[in-house]
This record gives structure tokens, sequence and C-alpha cells, in this order.
């Protein structure tokens, strides 16, 4: 069993793929992480001195290594993974269990205060310009997520109710 989260950053992936890894006793994949190990460096620094365009090259190799490589896992990708090349459609062959986890802009917005110096794409930005970003962000990144095979909705629900509502949907 293969099953892939998706969805923008801070949309709680890792959280909600961690309890299913759990509870299905499988193994739980971050591909940020997988990258940083197989890099030995972080995210930030492989975009400071790199650039993003080193860095999606990077995560398609690492996403489709994963992805061919492995057997059972519950594999998190990050927010601009599914939007890169082809990956969308690897995922989506890879397994009929992937799953875009919806959160809309202002939950996400909330999160991100906390949470944005360690993401490269929005470090620079102060708080009240992150709605904004995160909104035009969004509209160009759904089209891409929206093709995932299970779409939930997960505003105001707690990791356990989305953890949930994934091994339910699952084939
Ligand atoms: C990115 C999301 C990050 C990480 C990188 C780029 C993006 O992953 O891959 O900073 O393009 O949205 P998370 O969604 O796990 O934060």
């Amino acid at each position: 069993m293969k099953i892939v989260l998706l969805g923008y950053m801070g949309s709680g992936k890792t959280t909600i793929g961690k309890i299913i890894a759990n509870h299905l006793n499988i193994n739980f994949l971050d591909l940020d992480h997988y990258i940083e190990s197989e890099e030995n460096s972080t995210i930030a620094s492989i975009f400071k001195e790199k650039g993003e365009v080193y860095f999606r090259k990077k995560e398609q190799f690492y996403l489709s290594a994963l992805l061919t490589m492995e057997n059972e896992f519950v594999l998190s990708v990050g927010g601009g993974t599914p939007c890169f090349g082809s990956n969308m459609e690897l995922i989506n062959k890879s397994t009929p269990n992937t799953f875009y986890i919806n959160v809309g802009i202002q939950e996400l917005a909330e999160r991100l205060y906390r949470e944005k110096e360690q993401r490269p794409l929005i470090a620079h930005l102060k708080n009240d310009e992150l709605p904004e970003f995160i909104g035009k962000h969004l509209f160009e990144r759904s089209f891409f997520y929206n093709k995932a095979h299970h779409k939930i909705k997960a505003d105001k629900k707690p990791p356990n109710e989305l953890a949930k509502a994934v091994i339910d949907a699952l084939v």
C-alpha cells in the first residue's frame, strides 16, 4: 500500500501522515526530509546556495526514486512537488491513494505566521502579506492539487479526524 499526501505548505501533511502510518504500521516518509538527508543540507540552504531550479530537479529525482523503490509507505510531498514537471502524473500513477489536504487561505496564513522561517518561498514576507501571497499561489497550484484521487476538506478539523478520513477512503 502506498499513500501520498499533498497540499500547500502548512496544510498538516506531515502530522496527518505520521498518524496514518502509525495506525497502519507502515513507514512514514517525508520528501523534504529525504532530500535533506540525501543532499546533506537543509531545504533553506539548497534554495539559498543552489537556487530553486536545482531544488526542483532534485525534488523530481528523489520523488521518482522513492515512488519506485519502496513498497509500503505514507509519503508526504512538498507543497510545490505536484506542480512541477510530470510529478503529479508520476504520483497518481504510483498509487490510487493520493490525497489533497485542502486547507483554506485564512487557516494556512494563521499556521504559516508561526512557521515561515524555514520555508524559503515565504520567509521574506511580512505577516500581513501572507494571505494575499497564499491566495495567489493556491490559485495557481490548486489546478495540480485537484488532480489527486481524493480531496479532503481540512478546515477546522483535527489531525486525527483527517487521518481517519484518509484511512476510510483507502482502496
Ligand atoms: C515548498 C514547500 C516545502 C519545501 C520547499 C518548497 C513549496 O515543503 O518543499 O520549501 O514550493 O511549496 P512543505 O510543504 O512540506 O513545507
